[in-house]
């Protein structure tokens, strides 16, 4: 009898320690700071695998009720391009392009989105939200969804352009009138420039 409250005390002792010792591990590791945040030296092999699934998931979930619409018109193909290649091209390259400054130093690397299929609703969520942790921009801070949608229909035909039909496509697309809009902050004191 004895022996098997002992018994059970020492098994309750290493099921309440555990979890301290862990923590204490934890908190141990993070303040030594060992763990390289540069962006230069990659995550382990499991950590990105890890990143990955958590990633997929939860755009998965998040975006599964989204509608998109008719991605075929080509008006809203033509304002797609556009927009990409004022805001995204930097980072996710044109076809036939096959790397950029900004990109090569990125972690994770962006995609280059003229040599993958971007599936529709996932590029919406991702183009509106952003990544945390990447060089991914939340779009939907400046831009309505319909814009974003225009630049998801651009994104189902950019793989089958061409570096000419590229060039073409974006010198007829309209202007990105976004990037007229005054930037953030107090407006300008009316008159000031005129003198009093
Ligand atoms: C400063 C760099 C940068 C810019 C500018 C940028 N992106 Fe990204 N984008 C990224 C990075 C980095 C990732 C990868 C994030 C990850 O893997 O977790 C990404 C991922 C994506 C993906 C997900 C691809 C997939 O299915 O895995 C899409 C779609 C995308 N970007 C579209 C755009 C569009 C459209 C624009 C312009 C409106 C844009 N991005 C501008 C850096 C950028």
């Amino acid at each position: 009898m004895a022996y098997r409250r002992t018994g059970i005390k020492t098994s309750s002792r290493i099921l309440l320690g555990l979890p301290l010792v862990l923590l204490a591990a934890g908190v141990g590791f993070v303040a030594s700071g060992a763990y390289d945040v540069g962006a230069d030296a990659p995550h382990s092999r499991l950590l990105s695998w890890l990143l990955q699934q958590a990633r997929d998931r939860a755009i998965a979930v998040r975006s599964a009720h989204l509608t998109p619409p008719p991605l075929d018109d080509p008006q809203l193909i033509l304002k797609g391009a556009g927009q990409y290649a004022a805001m995204c091209v930097s980072c996710h390259l044109a076809p036939g392009q096959q790397n950029s400054e900004l990109r090569r130093g990125l972690y994770p690397q962006p995609p280059a989105l003229a040599e993958q299929a971007s599936d529709p609703r996932r590029a919406f969520w991702i183009i509106k939200h952003g990544i945390k942790m990447s060089a991914m921009p939340a779009w939907g801070a400046s831009h309505d969804d319909a814009t974003i949608w225009s630049i998801v229909a651009f994104l189902q035909v950019l793989p089958s352009l061409s570096p000419a039909q590229y060039q073409d496509i974006v010198r007829r697309a309209p202007p990105d009138d976004d990037m007229d809009m005054p930037m953030d902050g107090p407006p300008l004191p009316h008159g000031h420039d005129h003198g009093h």
